[in-house]
């Protein structure tokens, strides 16, 4: 294969904005509607490198370089045009590469991947070491079992600054390789490499085959300042939004329903205590593509975000990513503590099963914020309730549903169910019509 398509290219630059791209190797700083940093191509100690994210170009006032996204690629990984466009296809999941036998980037994923479970084993032993004890505690003191620990793979990453990039070189990696790995970081000063996580309770992140493909840690609680959660970035090996925490294990125990919390923690304690269909997005809010591994594997989620308001609006969110993916949406509103987490260690396995059986469906979720929302204590609000509650309804597209809600709305609400069942089907009437539009 030595040509690509227009299209293909143009998916491709479009999976691969030049902001997010640069950003992996250069750090950029906003100056109006574009950003510069250090030009990665010459030697400078003020910024005249600068991209153009509207434009989805680069070009550096200092030395000259500039071109596209691909051109950015050619240049800071020395290859050819084609290889250029092969790596950003893999980096974002674009689906181009056809198996000639000797492909690079199959082999560095590898690569990667055998340097995870390395990594992993090394995090492993760190956390059972007297050094790791602090770690150790830590799960404990939350209620972990070692058992659990131990399925979990768990660990704990040293504070030194090079106790990992050795080990691993002493395993025969070189730099390079480990630096794929996203596991270390290059000093501006030095421009030699230091371990990413340190100090920090390590969470694998395994595909749906059990392979270590990422990194999830967690700061000691005694270092304050620095943030509590740090992720492995994308890899040849690693596309984040493809991806769920506890995936591997949920996929064997979902044949009813799937649990989708926010946090790793979560997963791992209603796992514990049993409930091995719970997975999380990986430090991002959810995406599309993890809504389609799911829909993968079951045929109805059950969504428990935590109690806060940005819980609350991922549900929001969730319940409208899923509803093109078939899936059944079932949503359980946390009381009385801030996360699942919580929830089971304070009232226990049999509890949070009273509390999965309280699950409501979308629309009467979102019903209920609405009531919430609209005080209803008068005419007017009543009829702004109904009129927000009969655009609630029309979303559904199952006749049945819809008759069921406009039912016990219009007896709760004393209001015709004639007038409701005609007042949904005017806003789908609507709807149709601004879709024929489009
Ligand atoms: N997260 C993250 N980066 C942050 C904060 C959160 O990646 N700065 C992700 C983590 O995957 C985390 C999840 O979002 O597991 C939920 O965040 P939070 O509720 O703060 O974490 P918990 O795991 O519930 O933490 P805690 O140990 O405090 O219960
Ligand atoms: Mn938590």
């Amino acid at each position: 294969m030595n040509s690509f398509s227009r299209e293909m290219i143009k998916k491709i630059k479009s999976e691969n904005s030049i902001r997010n791209v640069v950003s992996q190797y250069v750090t950029l700083m906003s100056k109006g509607n574009h950003l510069v940093g250090l030009c990665p191509f010459h030697n400078e100690k003020t910024p005249s490198f600068t991209v153009y994210p509207e434009k989805g170009s680069f070009y550096c006032f200092g030395c000259g370089a500039g071109g596209d996204v691909i051109t950015f690629i050619q240049h800071i990984e020395n290859l050819n045009y084609i290889d250029a466009v092969k790596l950003l296809a893999e980096r974002s999941g674009v689906n181009i590469i056809e198996d000639n036998g000797d492909n690079y980037y199959e082999k560095l994923k590898n690569k990667i991947l055998d340097i995870n479970k390395e990594t992993a084993r090394f995090y492993r032993n760190y956390l059972k070491s007297a050094n790791g004890k602090w770690a150790l505690e830590y799960l404990l003191g939350r209620g972990l079992t070692t058992q659990t620990i131990e399925e979990f793979g768990l660990g704990c990453a040293p504070k030194d600054w090079n106790k990992l990039i050795s080990y691993l070189k002493n395993k025969g990696y070189t730099e390079f390789e480990i630096a794929k790995a996203d596991l270390v970081a290059k000093s501006q000063k030095t421009g030699r490499y230091y371990d990413r996580f340190r100090n920090r309770i390590i969470f694998p992140i395994k595909d749906v085959r059990g392979n270590v493909i990422a990194f999830s840690s967690r700061r000691n609680p005694e270092e304050k300042d620095s943030a509590k959660y740090m992720n492995s970035s994308d890899t040849f090996a690693y596309k984040k939004r493809y991806n769920l925490f506890g995936i591997n294990l949920a996929k064997n125990h979902c044949d009813d329903f799937m649990i989708l919390v926010e946090g790793n923690m979560d997963v791992i304690s209603l796992h514990q205590a049993g409930f091995k269909n719970a997975v999380a997005p990986l430090g991002t809010s959810l995406t599309e593509e993890q809504t389609k591994l799911i829909t993968k594997y079951t045929k109805e989620v059950f969504l428990l975000f935590d109690a806060d308001s940005a819980g609350q609006k991922a549900i929001t969110r969730a319940t409208k990513l899923f509803e093109t993916t078939g899936i059944s949406v079932r949503v359980v509103v946390i009381h009385d503590a801030k996360d699942p987490d919580e929830f089971i260690r304070n009232n226990g396995p049999d509890a949070f099963k009273s509390l999965i059986d309280t699950a409501v469906g979308a629309i009467e979720y979102k019903l209920l914020c609405a009531e919430k929302e609209i005080e209803i204590n008068s005419d007017t609000s009543k009829l702004k309730y109904l009129s927000r509650a009969a655009e609630i309804i029309a979303s559904s597209d199952d006749v049945l549903e819809r008759d069921i809600y406009i039912g016990s709305l219009s007896e709760k609400y004393s209001v015709s169910r004639s007038a409701l069942t005609e007042k949904v089907e005017g806003i789908r009437n609507n709807m149709e019509e601004n879709k024929g539009e489009k």
